[in-house]
């Protein structure tokens, strides 16, 4: 049973490169200063600092060395711990499975299983836990889509003989981010993030989504592997997991760090000065160790992400991995259409040029030198993807499985006009 009682303290595990279990990494302890603001502390173990091949939780942040590391922003969690802990999903999940809604931040750190994204782990105790060896199976599915639906609807979990074992199987794959209901199974020896349908989609998300991944593979994007799967008569779509690699020891794990932490962002709309892709690549051309070939990857994300109009693009859907010690960007993931009313002026998430987060070529230009693109390189890049997603987007669509009732949903989100207005024309807009 889930305590009621707020932690506020918590040990941080990571698994080192090329390892497969946890050692302590040091200490997090989260604390309200005298103005009553949340402030977080980190420290490093000095055990920690004396392996040869530690590596830091976050080379910006959090560098490795026997200082105190201190964050007000996001609640005082740091970005890094942040982004292993459970979203909208998890939490509800957890909430559920404990039957009450107040938790702290670090109670979601501890209380949410050990398949979170990228390296971390966190407990009370100074000696981490034993790796995790069973996953859910594929096999389990149908089950876990049910469970997930009960908790959608709110419903109780259902009642039955094994009611408990059921619950462990929906806790075992919460502590993944975003909002969409989903879990984590293992399939022979690969892990995947199975996305579930909701009853608010107004399509079919998983055919959708796979479609957009499969599209972005044909515009030379570095993307996730997709699948569909259909279980009790219902779509899911599976992701594999680019944080994992199974060995004959268990499994690898990169560390990971969203472009939210990256920027040093704040996670609400009212709040996301920070939100920029042209910050982003100052950001990536620290941290990555092929800042030439990741800055264009992201240039050619913003593109497309411009011509399909996914206006989603927040910094929680971009990310940084370290399989080794070196940092790269991650494969691209969440890539969904939207279809605002607008026909002219749709934005992004991220501000994407000097005329902010409008998704126009024209826009995109203004900084591509950034990326380290020449306006003539950046110039064929866009035209080249505009085509492809112009003429292929339905063929794509149709040939993954979308119907044709979806596809004429989703094909006001395709080169929409506003893409490529004429510089005269943008200044009569209010951007
Ligand atoms: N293929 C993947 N491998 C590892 N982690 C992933 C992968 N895809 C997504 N993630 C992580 O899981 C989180 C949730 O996945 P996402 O597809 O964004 O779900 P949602 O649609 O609910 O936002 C992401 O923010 C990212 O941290
Ligand atoms: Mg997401």
């Amino acid at each position: 049973m889930i305590s009621r009682k707020t932690a506020n303290q918590c040990y941080v595990y990571i698994t080192l490169p090329g390892e497969t279990e946890f050692v302590t990494a040091g200490k997090f302890e989260l604390a309200t200063d005298r103005r009553g603001i949340p402030a977080g502390r980190f420290i490093y173990g000095r055990s920690y600092l004396d392996r040869d091949n530690a590596v830091a939780i976050d080379p910006l942040e959090l560098k490795l060395g026997n200082k105190t590391c201190k964050t007000s922003l996001l609640k005082g969690i740091f970005g890094s711990l942040r982004d292993a802990s459970p979203d909208f999903w998890g939490r509800r999940v957890i909430q559920k499975r404990s039957g009450h809604t107040q938790h702290g931040e670090i109670d979601y750190l501890l209380h949410s299983p050990d398949d979170r994204a990228g390296a971390l782990g966190f407990g009370l105790n100074k000696e981490p836990p034993a790796p995790r060896r069973k996953f859910n199976r594929t096999i389990e599915l149908e089950k876990l889509q049910k469970l997930a639906a009960a908790i959608i609807a709110d419903e109780d979990i259902p009642a039955n003989a094994d009611a408990e074992q059921t619950q462990d199987l929906m806790f075992g794959g919460t502590s993944m981010g975003g909002a969409r209901p989903k879990a984590v199974v293992e399939d022979e020896n690969t892990l995947w993030i199975a996305k579930f349908d909701h009853p608010d989609d107004k399509w079919n998300d998983a055919r959708v989504e796979h479609a957009m991944l499969t599209l972005a593979r044909e515009c030379g994007l570095q993307t996730s592997e997709s699948k569909v799967i259909a279980i009790g008569g219902r779509d899911v779509l599976m992701v594999k997991r680019f944080d994992r690699e199974h060995t004959d020891a268990g499994y690898r794990r990169g560390r990971m760090l969203s472009a939210l932490t990256l920027l040093r962002a704040n996670d609400d709309y009212q709040n996301r000065e920070r939100w920029s892709y042209v910050l982003l690549v100052e950001e990536l051309r620290r941290i990555s160790s092929r800042p030439k070939t990741d800055a264009s990857e992201l240039f050619r994300r913003m593109i497309f992400n411009a011509l399909i109009s996914n206006i989603d693009d927040h910094p929680r859907n971009h990310a940084v991995i370290a399989m080794d010690r070196d940092w790269i960007l991650s494969p691209a993931y969440d890539l969904t259409p939207a279809t605002p009313i607008s026909a002219e002026h749709r934005d992004l998430a991220l501000e994407c040029g000097d005329m902010g987060r409008f998704a126009n070529a024209e826009n995109l230009l203004t900084q591509c030198e950034r990326f380290y693109l020449t306006p003539d390189d950046a110039r064929n890049m866009i035209n080249q993807m505009e085509v492809i997603v112009r003429d292929n987007w339905y063929a794509v669509a149709r040939r993954e499985g979308v119907t044709e009732k979806d596809c004429d949903k989703i094909s006001a989100a395709f080169t929409y006009p506003g893409f490529r207005l004429e510089a005269a024309a943008l200044s009569d807009l209010t951007l």
